[in-house]
């Protein structure tokens, strides 16, 4: 399977900042076409630069995604983006579930999935996100918790081909700190056997790490047994570490 490396902007940058970012990273993998050989790339920039990203990069072959979406259609919900608007860009990903919005947001995993519902619907890729606290992992709870907010999360829509997952560690994310490689695999291993529960071709969904992927751990992430691919924030910001991880890739 086909490593899928996808950046998670978060909300920086201005729209300058995106504009630039984009430039690179398709500067980069215009220069180094195995690249995209080897892996597909993603990008989510923050909804407003999504337009400018897209006008950047053009027919190169690098998806853009939100960072959410409701679970609602149109309609009278102000401040909010549905998934409809966001096919309507052009975008063939969302992000849903991320830790961040379960924290700051209180969304729960039967919000996810309600979304992510949607969003099939409308044609989008979803990228939900699961991972447990540190103090889940300090009680030996965290096969327990993913695995419930797995199943929470997914809706009956989801198939091999709109559903990622991604597995992100939350005392891991923006912090430096990333799991151990024998934790790493151990819980894409549950996450893979979880999955069987939900879908029928489950072994051709792919399952991303997140959590303070660098460069310098890109490919020691990447080799684990049922590791598809990275979700990327803070390194997905500089162009140049964003293509290091990609080519770490290239060099498994
Ligand atoms: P990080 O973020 O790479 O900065 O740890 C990952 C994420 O939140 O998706």
């Amino acid at each position: 399977m086909k490593k899928l490396i996808a950046g998670n902007w978060k909300m920086n940058g201005l729209s300058a900042d995106a504009a630039l970012l984009a430039r690179e990273i398709k500067g980069g993998i215009e220069a180094e076409q195995n690249l995209a050989c080897l892996c597909d790339f993603c990008v989510c920039p923050p909804y407003v630069h999504i337009s400018i990203v897209q006008q950047i990069l053009g027919d190169l072959s690098i998806s853009v995604g939100a960072q959410d979406c409701a679970a609602t259609p149109n309609g009278a919900y102000t401040g909010d983006i549905s998934s409809e608007m966001i096919k309507d860009l052009g975008c063939d990903y969302v992000i849903l579930g991320h830790s961040e919005r379960r924290q700051y947001h209180d969304e729960e995993s039967a919000t996810v999935a309600a979304k992510a519902a949607k969003a099939h619907q409308d044609g989008l890729i979803t990228i939900v996100c699961v991972g447990e606290t540190d103090e889940e992992r300090q009680r030996g709870i965290q096969e327990d918790i993913v695995s419930k907010q797995l199943i929470d999360s997914i809706p009956a829509s989801a198939t091999a081909e709109n559903l990622v997952i991604a597995y992100e560690p939350v005392w891991s994310i923006g912090t430096g700190k990333t799991a151990q490689p024998a934790d790493v695999e151990t819980m894409h291993r549950v996450i893979r056997e979880k999955l069987k529960e939900k879908l029928d071709n489950s072994a051709a969904v792919r399952i991303l790490y997140g959590g303070s992927v660098k460069p310098e751990n890109a490919a020691s992430l990447l080799t684990i047994k049922n590791v598809d691919g990275a979700l990327i924030g803070g390194a997905s910001l500089k162009a140049d570490q964003y293509l290091a991880i990609a080519r770490a890739v290239a060099s498994l």
